[in-house]
Protein backbone atom coordinates (compact mmCIF):
# COMPACT_ATOMS: atom_id res chain seq x y z
CA UNK A 1 0.00 0.00 0.00
CA UNK A 2 1.06 3.19 0.73
CA UNK A 3 4.88 2.02 2.31
CA UNK A 4 7.71 1.76 0.26
CA UNK A 5 10.84 -0.34 1.13
CA UNK A 6 13.84 2.06 -0.04
CA UNK A 7 15.20 -0.33 -3.17
CA UNK A 8 18.57 -1.55 -1.89
CA UNK A 9 18.49 -1.69 1.55
CA UNK A 10 17.49 -4.99 2.18
CA UNK A 11 18.47 -5.39 5.86
CA UNK A 12 22.35 -7.23 6.66
CA UNK A 13 22.50 -10.93 8.41
CA UNK A 14 23.49 -9.64 12.07
CA UNK A 15 24.31 -11.51 14.92
CA UNK A 16 21.91 -11.31 17.37
CA UNK A 17 22.80 -10.77 21.21
CA UNK A 18 20.89 -12.89 23.52
CA UNK A 19 20.67 -10.03 26.10
CA UNK A 20 17.74 -10.49 28.36
CA UNK A 21 16.64 -7.29 27.90
CA UNK A 22 17.41 -4.64 25.43
CA UNK A 23 17.69 -0.81 25.69
CA UNK A 24 15.70 0.67 22.57
CA UNK A 25 16.03 4.18 22.17
CA UNK A 26 13.14 5.65 19.51
CA UNK A 27 14.12 9.48 18.44
CA UNK A 28 11.78 11.08 16.76
CA UNK A 29 11.34 14.71 14.84
CA UNK A 30 8.04 16.04 14.87
CA UNK A 31 6.27 19.12 13.02
CA UNK A 32 2.14 18.05 13.58
CA UNK A 33 2.78 15.78 15.92
CA UNK A 34 2.38 12.16 14.24
CA UNK A 35 6.26 11.24 14.64
CA UNK A 36 5.91 11.60 18.25
CA UNK A 37 2.30 9.82 18.74
CA UNK A 38 4.51 6.79 16.69
CA UNK A 39 7.14 7.09 18.24
CA UNK A 40 5.22 6.71 21.88
CA UNK A 41 3.27 3.96 20.17
CA UNK A 42 6.39 1.76 19.01
CA UNK A 43 7.74 2.47 22.78
CA UNK A 44 4.73 0.93 23.66
CA UNK A 45 4.99 -2.37 21.65
CA UNK A 46 9.33 -2.36 22.23
CA UNK A 47 7.64 -2.70 25.75
CA UNK A 48 5.47 -5.35 25.51
CA UNK A 49 8.61 -7.49 23.73
CA UNK A 50 10.48 -7.02 26.58
CA UNK A 51 12.94 -4.31 25.25
CA UNK A 52 13.49 -1.12 27.68
CA UNK A 53 12.59 1.72 25.24
CA UNK A 54 13.78 5.47 25.33
CA UNK A 55 11.60 7.95 23.38
CA UNK A 56 13.83 11.19 22.75
CA UNK A 57 12.82 14.30 21.44
CA UNK A 58 15.33 15.62 18.41
CA UNK A 59 14.89 19.00 20.12
CA UNK A 60 16.34 17.60 23.13
CA UNK A 61 19.49 15.85 22.28
CA UNK A 62 22.96 16.53 20.46
CA UNK A 63 24.16 14.06 17.70
CA UNK A 64 27.24 13.54 20.24
CA UNK A 65 24.46 11.27 22.23
CA UNK A 66 24.26 8.93 19.54
CA UNK A 67 27.77 7.78 20.77
CA UNK A 68 26.47 6.22 23.75
CA UNK A 69 23.40 4.34 21.76
CA UNK A 70 23.64 0.76 20.87
CA UNK A 71 19.92 0.16 19.48
CA UNK A 72 18.29 2.88 17.58
CA UNK A 73 15.01 3.91 15.75
CA UNK A 74 14.54 6.96 14.16
CA UNK A 75 11.11 8.63 13.57
CA UNK A 76 10.97 11.51 11.05
CA UNK A 77 8.93 13.32 9.23
CA UNK A 78 9.44 15.71 6.19
CA UNK A 79 8.15 18.99 5.89
CA UNK A 80 7.17 20.81 2.83
CA UNK A 81 10.41 21.17 0.48
CA UNK A 82 12.30 18.75 2.06
CA UNK A 83 12.86 20.61 5.19
CA UNK A 84 12.87 18.85 8.92
CA UNK A 85 10.25 19.67 11.12
CA UNK A 86 11.04 22.89 12.82
CA UNK A 87 12.13 21.30 16.33
CA UNK A 88 14.82 19.02 14.76
CA UNK A 89 16.44 21.88 12.55
CA UNK A 90 19.52 22.37 15.04
CA UNK A 91 19.74 18.85 15.36
CA UNK A 92 19.79 17.80 11.98
CA UNK A 93 21.93 20.53 10.51
CA UNK A 94 24.63 19.83 13.23
CA UNK A 95 24.08 16.27 12.24
CA UNK A 96 24.39 16.22 8.83
CA UNK A 97 27.58 18.81 9.08
CA UNK A 98 29.42 16.94 11.97
CA UNK A 99 31.59 13.91 11.60
CA UNK A 100 30.33 10.74 13.70
CA UNK A 101 31.98 7.01 14.56
CA UNK A 102 28.76 5.22 15.05
CA UNK A 103 30.22 1.34 14.95
CA UNK A 104 28.16 0.42 17.65
CA UNK A 105 25.19 2.02 16.37
CA UNK A 106 22.49 -0.80 14.83
CA UNK A 107 19.59 1.30 13.29
CA UNK A 108 16.61 1.31 11.29
CA UNK A 109 15.01 4.32 10.10
CA UNK A 110 10.79 5.15 9.68
CA UNK A 111 10.16 8.29 7.93
CA UNK A 112 7.22 10.03 7.00
CA UNK A 113 6.52 12.69 3.97
CA UNK A 114 3.27 13.29 1.32
CA UNK A 115 4.07 11.78 -1.72
CA UNK A 116 2.51 14.93 -3.37
CA UNK A 117 5.45 16.32 -2.79
CA UNK A 118 8.66 15.64 -4.76
CA UNK A 119 11.59 15.08 -2.23
CA UNK A 120 9.02 12.52 -0.53
CA UNK A 121 10.19 11.50 2.88
CA UNK A 122 13.93 13.60 2.20
CA UNK A 123 14.84 13.48 5.92
CA UNK A 124 14.42 9.89 6.15
CA UNK A 125 16.43 9.31 3.78
CA UNK A 126 19.13 11.81 5.11
CA UNK A 127 19.30 10.44 8.06
CA UNK A 128 19.50 6.39 6.51
CA UNK A 129 22.23 7.59 4.49
CA UNK A 130 24.02 9.28 6.91
CA UNK A 131 24.00 6.90 9.89
CA UNK A 132 25.22 4.62 7.79
CA UNK A 133 28.40 6.33 7.07
CA UNK A 134 29.18 7.24 10.42
CA UNK A 135 29.64 3.51 10.08
CA UNK A 136 26.27 2.22 11.95
CA UNK A 137 24.66 -0.65 11.20
CA UNK A 138 21.29 -0.82 9.47
CA UNK A 139 19.61 -3.55 11.09
CA UNK A 140 16.55 -3.43 8.86
CA UNK A 141 14.95 -1.39 6.00
CA UNK A 142 14.07 2.30 6.10
CA UNK A 143 10.10 3.05 5.39
CA UNK A 144 8.89 5.69 3.48
CA UNK A 145 5.60 6.64 4.39
CA UNK A 146 3.43 8.29 2.60
CA UNK A 147 -0.02 10.03 4.76
CA UNK A 148 -1.54 7.03 5.39
CA UNK A 149 1.31 6.24 7.95
CA UNK A 150 -0.21 3.64 10.05
CA UNK A 151 -0.33 -0.02 8.44
CA UNK A 152 3.82 0.81 6.80
CA UNK A 153 4.64 2.05 10.06
CA UNK A 154 3.45 -0.86 12.15
CA UNK A 155 5.02 -3.36 9.75
CA UNK A 156 8.19 -1.41 9.78
CA UNK A 157 7.99 -1.81 13.38
CA UNK A 158 7.23 -5.44 13.32
CA UNK A 159 10.33 -6.43 11.33
CA UNK A 160 12.46 -3.69 12.77
CA UNK A 161 11.66 -5.02 16.65
CA UNK A 162 12.80 -8.42 15.39
CA UNK A 163 15.30 -7.72 13.68
CA UNK A 164 17.28 -6.24 17.05
CA UNK A 165 16.92 -9.42 18.15
CA UNK A 166 15.01 -11.94 20.82
CA UNK A 167 13.91 -9.70 23.17
CA UNK A 168 11.74 -12.32 25.41
CA UNK A 169 8.45 -11.86 24.80
CA UNK A 170 6.35 -11.45 28.01
CA UNK A 171 3.89 -14.37 28.42
CA UNK A 172 0.75 -14.28 25.61
CA UNK A 173 2.22 -11.33 24.15
CA UNK A 174 -0.37 -9.45 22.75
CA UNK A 175 -0.40 -10.05 18.92
CA UNK A 176 0.97 -6.47 17.12
CA UNK A 177 -2.04 -5.48 15.29
CA UNK A 178 -4.13 -5.08 18.80
CA UNK A 179 -3.08 -1.30 19.35
CA UNK A 180 -4.87 -0.27 16.34
CA UNK A 181 -7.91 -1.89 17.09
CA UNK A 182 -10.13 1.82 18.20
CA UNK A 183 -11.72 1.78 21.36
CA UNK A 184 -15.10 2.56 20.52
CA UNK A 185 -15.54 5.45 23.15
CA UNK A 186 -12.18 7.02 21.85
CA UNK A 187 -12.07 9.54 18.75
CA UNK A 188 -8.94 9.30 16.56
CA UNK A 189 -8.17 9.29 12.45
CA UNK A 190 -8.95 5.70 12.66
CA UNK A 191 -12.34 6.13 14.48
CA UNK A 192 -13.74 9.90 13.68
CA UNK A 193 -16.67 11.62 15.67
CA UNK A 194 -19.60 13.07 13.38
CA UNK A 195 -19.80 16.54 14.71
CA UNK A 196 -22.33 18.61 13.53
CA UNK A 197 -21.65 21.72 11.87
CA UNK A 198 -23.18 24.69 13.51
CA UNK A 199 -22.41 27.64 12.27
CA UNK A 200 -21.19 29.30 8.65
CA UNK A 201 -19.84 32.64 8.35
CA UNK A 202 -18.27 33.89 5.22
CA UNK A 203 -15.50 36.43 7.09
CA UNK A 204 -14.43 38.47 3.99
CA UNK A 205 -16.59 41.73 2.82
CA UNK A 206 -18.53 41.00 -0.38
CA UNK A 207 -16.60 42.31 -3.61
CA UNK A 208 -12.82 40.53 -2.91
CA UNK A 209 -11.89 37.14 -4.71
CA UNK A 210 -10.78 35.95 -0.91
CA UNK A 211 -13.59 33.29 -0.11
CA UNK A 212 -12.64 32.97 4.13
CA UNK A 213 -15.31 30.87 6.23
CA UNK A 214 -15.18 30.43 9.92
CA UNK A 215 -16.81 27.38 10.53
CA UNK A 216 -18.54 25.95 14.28
CA UNK A 217 -18.75 22.59 14.86
CA UNK A 218 -20.21 20.65 17.57
CA UNK A 219 -17.88 18.22 20.08
CA UNK A 220 -20.54 17.48 22.36
CA UNK A 221 -20.94 13.85 23.46
CA UNK A 222 -17.43 13.05 21.44
CA UNK A 223 -14.69 12.85 24.61
CA UNK A 224 -12.92 15.09 22.59
CA UNK A 225 -10.77 17.37 24.07
CA UNK A 226 -8.41 20.26 23.01
CA UNK A 227 -5.93 23.29 23.22
CA UNK A 228 -5.31 26.09 21.67
CA UNK A 229 -2.24 25.34 19.61
CA UNK A 230 -3.76 21.87 18.42
CA UNK A 231 -5.52 21.19 14.93
CA UNK A 232 -8.26 19.43 13.96
CA UNK A 233 -8.51 16.38 11.39
CA UNK A 234 -11.16 16.88 9.21
CA UNK A 235 -12.01 13.88 6.72
CA UNK A 236 -13.30 15.15 3.50
CA UNK A 237 -15.49 13.55 0.09
CA UNK A 238 -14.41 14.36 -3.25
CA UNK A 239 -16.79 16.77 -5.15
CA UNK A 240 -19.35 15.17 -6.93
CA UNK A 241 -18.24 16.81 -10.37
CA UNK A 242 -14.53 16.12 -9.50
CA UNK A 243 -15.63 12.65 -9.26
CA UNK A 244 -17.85 12.88 -12.76
CA UNK A 245 -15.10 14.27 -14.69
CA UNK A 246 -12.35 11.34 -13.62
CA UNK A 247 -14.40 8.86 -14.17
CA UNK A 248 -15.72 10.47 -17.65
CA UNK A 249 -11.47 10.81 -19.02
CA UNK A 250 -11.10 7.05 -17.41
CA UNK A 251 -14.35 6.05 -19.72
CA UNK A 252 -16.15 4.42 -16.83
CA UNK A 253 -19.54 4.82 -15.61
CA UNK A 254 -19.14 4.43 -11.57
CA UNK A 255 -21.73 1.62 -11.27
CA UNK A 256 -18.39 -1.16 -11.84
CA UNK A 257 -17.62 -2.66 -8.58
CA UNK A 258 -14.27 -2.86 -7.55
CA UNK A 259 -12.11 -3.70 -4.38
CA UNK A 260 -11.00 -0.62 -2.35
CA UNK A 261 -7.99 -1.41 -0.72
CA UNK A 262 -8.58 -1.78 3.47
CA UNK A 263 -12.18 -0.81 2.44
CA UNK A 264 -13.72 -4.02 0.61
CA UNK A 265 -16.13 -4.23 -2.50
CA UNK A 266 -18.15 -1.10 -3.56
CA UNK A 267 -19.27 1.21 -6.49
CA UNK A 268 -16.53 3.11 -8.32
CA UNK A 269 -18.13 6.26 -7.76
CA UNK A 270 -19.12 5.69 -3.92
CA UNK A 271 -15.29 4.75 -3.55
CA UNK A 272 -14.05 7.87 -6.10
CA UNK A 273 -15.98 10.06 -3.71
CA UNK A 274 -15.18 8.75 -0.33
CA UNK A 275 -11.74 7.02 -0.36
CA UNK A 276 -9.49 7.65 -3.14
CA UNK A 277 -7.40 10.46 -3.51
CA UNK A 278 -8.68 11.42 -7.33
CA UNK A 279 -6.92 15.24 -8.23
CA UNK A 280 -3.42 15.00 -6.26
CA UNK A 281 -0.85 14.37 -9.05
CA UNK A 282 2.72 13.00 -8.29
CA UNK A 283 5.65 11.32 -9.47
CA UNK A 284 4.67 7.51 -8.15
CA UNK A 285 0.51 8.55 -9.08
CA UNK A 286 2.38 8.72 -12.85
CA UNK A 287 4.75 5.62 -12.25
CA UNK A 288 1.44 3.63 -11.35
CA UNK A 289 -0.16 5.10 -14.74
CA UNK A 290 2.42 4.12 -16.80
CA UNK A 291 2.36 0.45 -15.15
CA UNK A 292 -0.45 -0.05 -16.04
CA UNK A 293 -0.50 1.94 -19.46
CA UNK A 294 2.72 1.44 -20.90
CA UNK A 295 2.53 4.60 -21.89
CA UNK A 296 6.08 5.34 -24.10
CA UNK A 297 5.17 9.38 -23.71
CA UNK A 298 5.01 8.71 -19.87
CA UNK A 299 7.77 6.98 -20.28
CA UNK A 300 10.26 9.44 -21.83
CA UNK A 301 8.18 11.89 -18.97
CA UNK A 302 9.08 9.78 -16.01
CA UNK A 303 12.73 9.52 -17.87
CA UNK A 304 15.66 10.78 -15.83
CA UNK A 305 16.44 12.84 -18.60
CA UNK A 306 12.93 14.72 -18.25
CA UNK A 307 13.37 15.90 -14.30
CA UNK A 308 12.48 19.76 -15.11
CA UNK A 309 9.50 19.01 -17.84
CA UNK A 310 8.04 16.46 -15.49
CA UNK A 311 8.23 19.20 -12.72
CA UNK A 312 6.33 21.63 -15.06
CA UNK A 313 4.32 18.73 -16.01
CA UNK A 314 3.00 17.90 -12.23
CA UNK A 315 2.32 21.35 -11.80
CA UNK A 316 -0.95 22.89 -12.03
CA UNK A 317 -2.26 19.60 -12.96
CA UNK A 318 -4.71 16.83 -11.37
CA UNK A 319 -4.94 13.09 -12.04
CA UNK A 320 -7.93 13.63 -14.95
CA UNK A 321 -5.17 14.93 -16.98
CA UNK A 322 -3.02 12.60 -16.65
CA UNK A 323 -5.46 10.05 -17.59
CA UNK A 324 -6.28 12.20 -20.87
CA UNK A 325 -2.76 12.55 -21.83
CA UNK A 326 -1.60 8.99 -21.42
CA UNK A 327 -4.79 6.77 -21.23
CA UNK A 328 -6.58 8.64 -23.75
CA UNK A 329 -8.48 4.90 -24.74
CA UNK A 330 -9.64 5.15 -20.60
CA UNK A 331 -8.77 2.97 -17.81
CA UNK A 332 -10.41 -0.62 -16.37
CA UNK A 333 -12.07 0.00 -13.30
CA UNK A 334 -9.49 -2.16 -11.52
CA UNK A 335 -6.35 -0.09 -13.26
CA UNK A 336 -7.95 3.64 -12.27
CA UNK A 337 -8.34 1.94 -8.59
CA UNK A 338 -4.92 0.79 -8.57
CA UNK A 339 -2.93 4.25 -9.40
CA UNK A 340 -5.00 5.42 -6.33
CA UNK A 341 -3.88 6.60 -2.83
CA UNK A 342 -6.12 7.17 -0.05
CA UNK A 343 -7.88 10.47 0.44
CA UNK A 344 -5.91 11.85 3.06
CA UNK A 345 -7.86 14.20 6.03
CA UNK A 346 -6.74 17.43 6.45
CA UNK A 347 -5.39 19.13 9.33
CA UNK A 348 -6.25 23.13 10.07
CA UNK A 349 -5.39 24.99 13.17
CA UNK A 350 -8.35 24.98 15.62
CA UNK A 351 -9.32 28.88 16.20
CA UNK A 352 -10.78 28.40 19.41
CA UNK A 353 -10.24 27.93 22.72
CA UNK A 354 -12.56 25.21 24.59
CA UNK A 355 -12.75 27.65 27.79
CA UNK A 356 -14.46 30.29 25.43
CA UNK A 357 -16.43 27.73 23.52
CA UNK A 358 -17.43 24.13 25.76
CA UNK A 359 -18.16 21.43 23.55
CA UNK A 360 -17.13 23.61 19.89
CA UNK A 361 -14.48 23.70 17.98
CA UNK A 362 -13.82 26.64 15.61
CA UNK A 363 -11.74 26.45 11.95
CA UNK A 364 -11.13 29.53 9.98
CA UNK A 365 -10.88 28.35 6.16
CA UNK A 366 -10.16 29.67 3.24
CA UNK A 367 -11.33 28.28 -0.03
CA UNK A 368 -8.98 27.13 -2.33
CA UNK A 369 -10.27 27.78 -6.06
CA UNK A 370 -8.57 28.51 -8.90
CA UNK A 371 -8.24 28.01 -12.50
CA UNK A 372 -5.12 26.34 -13.95
CA UNK A 373 -4.21 24.01 -17.48
CA UNK A 374 -7.85 24.91 -18.81
CA UNK A 375 -9.52 23.21 -16.10
CA UNK A 376 -11.40 25.23 -13.14
CA UNK A 377 -9.45 23.78 -9.45
CA UNK A 378 -10.38 23.71 -5.90
CA UNK A 379 -9.09 22.17 -3.28
CA UNK A 380 -10.98 18.68 -1.33
CA UNK A 381 -11.45 19.50 2.45
CA UNK A 382 -12.14 23.30 2.00
CA UNK A 383 -14.49 23.29 -0.63
CA UNK A 384 -15.99 20.11 0.61
CA UNK A 385 -16.42 22.29 4.05
CA UNK A 386 -17.89 25.36 2.04
CA UNK A 387 -20.16 23.68 -0.75
CA UNK A 388 -21.35 20.18 0.60
CA UNK A 389 -21.66 20.22 4.16
CA UNK A 390 -24.83 21.96 5.07
CA UNK A 391 -25.93 23.56 8.17
CA UNK A 392 -26.69 20.33 10.54
CA UNK A 393 -24.88 17.94 8.80
CA UNK A 394 -22.44 15.55 10.32
CA UNK A 395 -18.54 16.13 9.77
CA UNK A 396 -16.07 13.05 10.92
CA UNK A 397 -13.55 14.73 12.78
CA UNK A 398 -10.74 14.09 15.06
CA UNK A 399 -8.31 16.27 17.29
CA UNK A 400 -4.36 16.11 16.71
CA UNK A 401 -1.93 17.47 19.65
CA UNK A 402 0.52 20.26 18.48
CA UNK A 403 2.63 20.01 21.83
CA UNK A 404 4.93 22.52 19.74
CA UNK A 405 2.46 25.53 19.40
CA UNK A 406 1.49 26.21 22.83
CA UNK A 407 1.39 29.15 25.20
CA UNK A 408 3.65 30.04 27.60
CA UNK A 409 3.26 28.21 31.32
CA UNK A 410 2.60 31.61 32.76
CA UNK A 411 -0.07 34.16 32.23
CA UNK A 412 2.08 36.51 32.69
CA UNK A 413 4.54 36.29 30.02
CA UNK A 414 4.27 38.67 26.81
CA UNK A 415 3.33 37.04 23.69
CA UNK A 416 3.94 38.01 20.01
CA UNK A 417 1.84 36.46 17.33
CA UNK A 418 2.44 36.88 13.48
CA UNK A 419 -0.73 35.77 11.68
CA UNK A 420 -1.56 36.80 8.22
CA UNK A 421 -4.43 35.22 6.35
CA UNK A 422 -5.95 32.23 7.69
CA UNK A 423 -2.73 32.10 9.94
CA UNK A 424 -4.67 34.37 12.49
CA UNK A 425 -6.59 30.94 13.61
CA UNK A 426 -4.70 29.78 16.68
CA UNK A 427 -4.24 33.56 17.73
CA UNK A 428 -8.05 33.53 18.11
CA UNK A 429 -7.96 30.57 19.98
CA UNK A 430 -4.74 31.49 22.09
CA UNK A 431 -6.24 35.43 22.85
CA UNK A 432 -9.85 34.00 23.89
CA UNK A 433 -7.96 31.10 25.96
CA UNK A 434 -5.83 34.17 28.22
CA UNK A 435 -9.33 36.17 28.29
CA UNK A 436 -11.55 33.14 29.74
CA UNK A 437 -8.51 32.47 32.41
CA UNK A 438 -8.16 36.33 33.02
CA UNK A 439 -4.59 36.03 32.34
CA UNK A 440 -2.98 39.78 32.63
CA UNK A 441 0.50 38.89 30.60
CA UNK A 442 1.03 41.38 27.12
CA UNK A 443 -0.22 40.03 23.47
CA UNK A 444 0.40 41.45 20.59
CA UNK A 445 -1.11 40.46 17.64
CA UNK A 446 0.59 41.38 13.73
CA UNK A 447 -2.05 40.45 11.22
CA UNK A 448 -2.26 41.29 7.33
CA UNK A 449 -4.54 40.53 4.59
CA UNK A 450 -5.11 41.99 1.06
CA UNK A 451 -7.75 44.81 2.04
CA UNK A 452 -8.99 46.28 4.96
CA UNK A 453 -12.45 46.99 3.36
CA UNK A 454 -13.12 42.75 2.57
CA UNK A 455 -10.17 40.53 4.62
CA UNK A 456 -9.84 41.48 8.34
CA UNK A 457 -10.77 38.64 9.13
CA UNK A 458 -12.62 38.93 13.05
CA UNK A 459 -12.23 42.64 12.91
CA UNK A 460 -14.69 43.51 15.70
CA UNK A 461 -13.29 40.38 17.87
CA UNK A 462 -10.11 41.94 17.98
CA UNK A 463 -11.54 45.32 18.49
CA UNK A 464 -13.58 44.24 21.57
CA UNK A 465 -10.42 42.21 22.59
CA UNK A 466 -8.45 45.39 22.82
CA UNK A 467 -10.75 47.38 24.60
CA UNK A 468 -11.08 44.95 27.69
CA UNK A 469 -6.95 44.10 27.36
CA UNK A 470 -7.18 41.25 26.35
CA UNK A 471 -5.06 42.30 23.17
CA UNK A 472 -2.87 44.36 23.91
CA UNK A 473 -1.64 45.91 20.42
CA UNK A 474 -2.54 44.95 16.94
CA UNK A 475 -0.93 45.94 14.07
CA UNK A 476 -2.32 45.06 10.72
CA UNK A 477 -0.76 45.03 7.15
CA UNK A 478 -3.22 45.30 4.00
CA UNK A 479 -0.91 44.30 0.72
CA UNK A 480 -3.00 45.80 -1.61
CA UNK A 481 -4.63 49.32 -0.30
CA UNK A 482 -1.83 51.08 -1.80
CA UNK A 483 0.28 50.85 -5.04
CA UNK A 484 3.02 49.01 -3.22
CA UNK A 485 2.91 46.10 -1.40
CA UNK A 486 2.81 45.83 2.55
CA UNK A 487 3.37 43.02 4.74
CA UNK A 488 3.24 41.90 8.51
CA UNK A 489 7.12 41.68 8.08
CA UNK A 490 7.14 45.98 7.19
CA UNK A 491 4.51 46.58 10.16
CA UNK A 492 7.40 44.57 12.48
CA UNK A 493 10.65 46.41 11.35
CA UNK A 494 8.70 49.70 12.42
CA UNK A 495 8.41 47.93 15.11
CA UNK A 496 11.56 47.03 15.61
CA UNK A 497 12.64 48.88 19.34
CA UNK A 498 9.44 47.41 21.19
CA UNK A 499 9.23 44.27 19.63
CA UNK A 500 12.96 43.61 20.94
CA UNK A 501 11.82 44.99 24.56
CA UNK A 502 9.36 42.75 24.38
CA UNK A 503 11.99 39.81 23.33
CA UNK A 504 13.99 40.69 25.95
CA UNK A 505 11.37 41.01 29.03
CA UNK A 506 11.09 37.22 27.99
CA UNK A 507 8.20 37.25 25.53
CA UNK A 508 7.35 34.01 23.26
CA UNK A 509 7.16 34.49 19.28
CA UNK A 510 4.77 32.68 16.86
CA UNK A 511 4.18 32.85 13.17
CA UNK A 512 1.07 30.45 11.90
CA UNK A 513 0.52 30.65 7.89
CA UNK A 514 2.06 30.09 4.86
CA UNK A 515 5.44 28.48 4.76
CA UNK A 516 6.37 28.70 1.74
CA UNK A 517 7.60 32.63 1.47
CA UNK A 518 5.88 34.66 5.08
CA UNK A 519 7.32 32.28 7.66
CA UNK A 520 11.07 33.13 5.89
CA UNK A 521 10.09 36.56 5.75
CA UNK A 522 9.16 36.94 8.98
CA UNK A 523 12.42 35.14 10.18
CA UNK A 524 14.06 37.07 8.11
CA UNK A 525 12.52 40.38 9.80
CA UNK A 526 13.11 39.26 13.40
CA UNK A 527 16.69 38.66 12.13
CA UNK A 528 17.39 42.20 11.25
CA UNK A 529 14.73 43.52 14.58
CA UNK A 530 17.24 41.62 16.47
CA UNK A 531 20.65 42.39 14.88
CA UNK A 532 19.84 46.55 14.84
CA UNK A 533 18.06 46.28 18.23
CA UNK A 534 20.49 44.29 19.99
CA UNK A 535 23.55 45.75 18.17
CA UNK A 536 24.65 41.72 17.49
CA UNK A 537 26.00 40.40 14.08
CA UNK A 538 23.81 38.60 11.55
CA UNK A 539 25.48 35.61 13.34
CA UNK A 540 24.85 36.51 16.44
CA UNK A 541 21.03 38.15 15.61
CA UNK A 542 20.97 34.28 14.35
CA UNK A 543 21.92 32.08 17.42
CA UNK A 544 19.83 33.99 19.52
CA UNK A 545 17.27 33.00 17.57
CA UNK A 546 17.96 29.35 17.51
CA UNK A 547 18.39 30.20 21.15
CA UNK A 548 14.98 30.93 21.29
CA UNK A 549 13.66 28.23 19.62
CA UNK A 550 15.41 25.90 21.90
CA UNK A 551 13.88 27.56 24.97
CA UNK A 552 10.15 26.82 23.01
CA UNK A 553 10.18 30.69 22.82
CA UNK A 554 10.14 30.91 18.99
CA UNK A 555 6.98 28.47 17.71
CA UNK A 556 5.92 28.15 14.02
CA UNK A 557 2.52 26.48 12.36
CA UNK A 558 3.08 27.21 9.07
CA UNK A 559 1.68 25.19 5.90
P1 LIG B 1 -0.85 39.52 -1.22
O1 LIG B 1 -1.80 38.40 -1.51
O2 LIG B 1 -1.44 40.86 -1.54
O3 LIG B 1 0.49 39.35 -1.87
C1 LIG B 1 -2.71 36.94 3.63
O4 LIG B 1 -2.76 36.11 2.53
C2 LIG B 1 -1.81 38.12 3.39
O5 LIG B 1 -0.44 37.69 3.31
C3 LIG B 1 -2.09 38.87 2.09
O6 LIG B 1 -2.15 40.22 2.39
C4 LIG B 1 -0.90 38.54 1.24
O7 LIG B 1 -0.58 39.56 0.34
C5 LIG B 1 0.17 38.44 2.31
N1 LIG B 1 1.44 37.90 1.83
C6 LIG B 1 1.76 37.37 0.62
N2 LIG B 1 3.06 37.03 0.57
C7 LIG B 1 3.60 37.36 1.76
C8 LIG B 1 4.91 37.27 2.33
N3 LIG B 1 5.94 36.77 1.65
N4 LIG B 1 5.08 37.70 3.59
C9 LIG B 1 4.04 38.22 4.29
N5 LIG B 1 2.81 38.34 3.83
C10 LIG B 1 2.57 37.91 2.57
Amino acid sequence: LAGYLSAGDAAPAVAVPTAAALKLTILYGSESGNSEKLADLSAKEAKKRGFIPTVKNMADIKPADLTKIENLLVIISTWGDGEPPETATSFYKAFMSETLSLPKLRFSVCSLGDTSYEKFCQMGKDFDARLEAFGAQRIYARVDCDLQYEKPHRAWLDGALAAFGPAPAPAAAPALTSFAIPVATEHDKANPFAAELKERVLLNGKGTAKETWHYELSLEGSGLTYEPGDSLGVIPVNAPDVVEGLMKAAKLTGSETVQVPDVGAKALNYALQENLDITALSRPVLTKLHEVTKSKKLATLLGEASKEKLKDYLHGRWIVDAIEDFAPKGLSPEALVSILRPLPPRLYSIASSPLAHPDEVHLTIASVRYESVGRQRKGVTSTYLADLVKLGDKVPVYTNQNKNFRLPDSGDTPIIMVGPGTGVAPFRAFVEHRAALEQKGKSWLFFGDQRYTYDFLYQTEWQDHLASKSLTKLDVAFSRDQPEKIYVQQRMIERAKELYAWLEEGAHFYVCGDATRMAHDVNEALISVVEKQGGKSREAAESYLEDLKKARRYQRDVY
